[in-house]
């Protein structure tokens, strides 16, 4: 079966002053959603931006799925403001759910598709009870609050570990991977069989995306037919 691989680019890195070229820029470079980082300096130690930002991407036009990674506690409270913004995609984190179920069928009522973004620390017991109700798994190879950090090694194994849950389920769920992804590991990344990219300084930091997504997508290709 061949694989289609994703990369989504997180605008975290992007330079927020003019947002809407950055993502219009990796869009027409190549890349296939936008991934946004929502902090709330409550669940992680850093604030971002909320869904005025997203409504003002979808507002100018950005169409490409828009994958919201909600760092926040509570939760459900903004699953509304960003259904209405343009949201595609919404994970959170379970620990900052008081009822994760009840949350998934949150975003799920609104429109849109649910996910759980896992933290290196955190076990697949979550991913193995509420496989049957998500879209995406979020696997955090960082902890998550900051860009520009180290990739996890330890977590390849769990990717390995969810990618036979998924296979097991029949159901098509994204396992995506997220923090320290960059155009040199993501083939590697890949062969433990993450196939959705995330990667805010790995693409951003560099100075032309077209030629980042380039290299990332032949790098990924030896293992678009695992
Ligand atoms: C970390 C965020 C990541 C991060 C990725 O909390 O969830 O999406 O911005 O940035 P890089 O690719 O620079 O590690
Ligand atoms: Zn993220």
């Amino acid at each position: 079966m061949t694989k289609e691989f994703k990369i989504a680019p997180s605008i975290l890195s992007a330079d927020f002053a003019r947002l809407g070229k950055e993502v219009e820029s990796v869009i027409s470079a190549g890349a296939d959603f936008v991934h946004f980082d929502v902090m709330d300096n409550h669940y992680v130690p850093n604030l971002t931006f909320g869904p005025v930002i997203c409504k003002s991407l979808r507002d100018y036009g950005i169409e490409a799925p828009i994958d919201v990674h909600l760092m926040v506690q509570p939760v459900d409270r903004l699953i509304a403001d960003f259904a209405e913004a343009g949201a595609t995609y919404i994970t959170f984190h379970p620990e900052a759910s008081d009822d994760i179920g009840a949350t998934l069928d949150l975003i799920r009522s609104n429109g849109c598709l649910p996910g759980l973004a896992i933290n290196p620390p955190t076990p697949l017991s979550y991913v193995e009870d509420y496989l049957d109700q998500i879209e995406i798994i979020t696997m955090m190879s960082v902890n998550p609050g900051f860009a520009g950090q180290s990739f996890i090694p330890e977590v390849l194994d769990k990717l390995t570990e969810t990618r036979t849950m998924i296979e097991k389920s029949g159901r098509k769920v994204f396992l995506e991977i997220d923090g320290g992804v960059k155009a040199n590991n993501i083939g590697d990344i890949a062969s433990y069989g993450a196939d959705v990219f995330v990667s805010g300084s790995g693409i951003f930091g560099t100075d032309n995306y077209r030629d980042t997504i380039d290299e990332m997508r032949q790098n990924l290709a030896p293992y678009s037919n695992q």
